[in-house]
Parts: C-alpha cells; structure tokens; sequence
C-alpha cells in the first residue's frame, strides 16, 4: 500500500463508519425516539407500569379523553366516558368502545399521548391498548379497558402543580405489520378464557410478589384453585385470610383481585386488577396451573371452573 493510498484511506475510514452510524440512527429512530419519550415522558409520553404505590392523595384531578380515527379506516373509535374524576395516585378503569364498521376484519394500532406533556411521566397505564396492533372482526364492537393513575409527585413539581385537567388522546391507524395482531375479542365478556394470556398477564402483573412454585412476598400460587385461603406451606397468611374459611374457586379468585381489602376486610395483598378480562385470563392460568400440579395433598381435582361456566353460557 503506497502512502498516498493510506491517506486516503484514513479519510475515507471515518467516513464510511460516520455514514453508516447515520444511516442507522435515521433507521432507527422512531424506535429511539420512542424510548426517549418513554424515559422522560417527553411529547406527552405516558408511562408504563405494573402497580401503583398505593399512595392515594386528598387532591383530584379531572381526565379527559379523546379519540381519533384515521380517514382509511373504517372503524368507530369512541371514549366510553368523556371525563373522569380521579385522586392522585388512585387507579382508575375506563372504558373506549371500538366498532369496525366494515364488512372484514381489520388490524388497527392505536398511539397516544397527554396533554400538557409535561404531565406525561405523571401519568402511568397499567392496561392500555398502546402501540399493540390489535383486530376487530367484521361488524364487531368491543369495549377495552385502560386502567391508569396519576402519580400523587405531579402535585410537587413546579411544571405541573398548577394542572387541574390531563387529556388522554388516542389515534387508530390502520396496521402496516397485521400479522402480528391480537384479537379484540379478548376483552368481551363472552369470549373463552386464555390461559395463554393469563399467563402473560402474570407475568406482568403478579410475578413481583408470587411464583407457582414458591413464597415470595406473597404465597406460592401453584394449587391454589381448591386450596383453603392462606394455607400456602411455609407462608404466613394475614389473620385475615386466614380466618376467612374459605376455598379458592374461579368466583371468590375473581371478587378477591378485584379488590383483595373489599372481598377480605384486612387482607394484606396491596394490589387490584380491576377488569374483567384480565381477571378471567389469570384465573384461567391459575385453574391451569392448579391442575398440573402434582402434589396429591395439595391438589383436589378441580371442577373445570370457569372454562365450563362459559362454556355453559354459550350454549
Ligand atoms: C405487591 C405484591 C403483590 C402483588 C403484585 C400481587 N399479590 Fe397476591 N398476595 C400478596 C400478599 C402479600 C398476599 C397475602 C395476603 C395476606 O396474607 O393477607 C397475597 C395473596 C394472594 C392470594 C391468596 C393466596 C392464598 O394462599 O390464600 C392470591 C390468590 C393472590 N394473591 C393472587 C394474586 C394474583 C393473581 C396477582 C396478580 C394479578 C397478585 N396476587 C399480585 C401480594 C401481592
């Protein structure tokens, strides 16, 4: 290699690595700038999250929603509710109703943000329909959940103490990636139970403080379908489930996520799953579970639970 080659080498070296460092930032970058928002809540990003701290403060604040659809596509797309009163740091359901109006199942994707945007990392889904692209059956109209709360330290930063009202904007596109979709369907009241689902939704939601197979801060929940509330071997139940004398079938699984304290007066479990389907997916996973356990003194067969009670309803 002569000199001059060299030279020109180690300016066209650089260059190259420059170029290419370019070309994968501009490929890269909605996917960047999406992490972005979601680190800093910047452009009204909301944040992820699986349970609140359970912190309610005295202050409310008033949610206000808003949907969007895009022109070619042919679904309703409305907020069930146009405002909802919350306390900070209380977790709140509601509800937006889709309708594909068409006569074929469609693939949206739905994007959202919150104004102002500097509320945005106050504001944290611990259910959303967010950036999931999701199908509706021909003619089909489904209520989903978005359970959210907003975090009670909003009302300690200066940006944001003096805000009385967050607006939550949802957009439906129509999907450019439909293969990879889930079916609305999930969250009718009339669809089978998804232990697969369940699963997911344990993974998520529960796994901080239960296993299948071990106590953590909470009871081992392998078996529990037809087990005596707190009677996990090696845990130490609260009193209060304990003293409930009771049998966890799918009905009293489903009153106690909805809200452990309400259907437990002092039970200890900090959590609530407040919509049904999510509820009825867990449950499913769990009954699943239960079967498949192999320990004969823990394990009463299980009356095939809400699998059947569907089914039943079917029929
Ligand atoms: C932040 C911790 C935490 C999370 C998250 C949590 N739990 Fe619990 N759970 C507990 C604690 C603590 C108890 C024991 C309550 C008591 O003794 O009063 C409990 C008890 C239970 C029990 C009663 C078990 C028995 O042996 O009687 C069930 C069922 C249960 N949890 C299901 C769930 C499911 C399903 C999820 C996910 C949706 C979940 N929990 C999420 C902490 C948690």
């Amino acid at each position: 290699m002569n000199l001059q080659t060299r030279k020109n080498l180690r300016v066209v070296v650089p260059c190259m690595v420059f170029i290419g460092i370019m070309i994968g930032l501009v490929a890269y970058s909605p996917t960047l700038y999406r992490l972005f928002c979601a680190a800093t809540g910047f452009g009204g990003t909301t944040q992820r999250a699986v349970v609140n701290s359970g912190v309610v403060s005295n202050r409310t604040i008033a949610v206000r929603f808003d949907s969007n659809v895009a022109p070619d596509l042919p679904w309703r797309f409305d907020p069930a509710q146009r405002e909802v009163s919350v306390r900070l740091g209380e977790q709140k359901l509601v509800f937006f109703t889709a309708e594909n109006v068409s006569d074929s199942a469609i693939v949206g994707h739905a994007t959202f943000n919150v104004t102002p945007e500097t509320t945005g990392i106050y504001f944290n889904k611990i259910q959303c329909f967010c950036f999931d692209d999701e199908r509706l059956g021909a003619h089909e109209k489904v209520d989903m959940p978005v359970v959210f709360f907003v975090d009670p330290a909003l009302a300690s930063d200066s940006e944001t103490s003096a805000v009385r009202t967050i607006t939550l904007s949802y957009t439906f596109f129509r999907s450019v990636t439909p293969d990879k979709a889930q079916d609305l369907s999930r969250f009718l009241a009339t669809s089978e139970p998804d232990a697969t689902r369940g699963q997911q939704l344990f993974a998520e939601r529960c796994v901080a403080c239960h296993a299948i197979d071990a106590n953590k801060a909470g009871p081992m929940l392998g078996g529990v379908v037809g087990r005596k509330a707190g009677s996990a071997p090696g845990y130490k139940s609260s009193l209060a489930l304990l003293g409930a004398d009771l049998t966890w079938s799918a009905d009293s699984l489903d009153q106690w996520l909805a809200d452990p304290g309400k259907f437990i007066a002092g039970a200890r479990m900090p959590i609530r799953v407040l919509d049904a389907s999510s509820r009825r997916d867990i449950i499913a996973y769990l009954e699943l579970e239960s079967r498949k356990s192999t320990n004969p003194t823990e394990y009463k067969p299980v009356a095939q639970g809400s699998l059947d009670r569907h089914r039943k309803e079917k029929e």
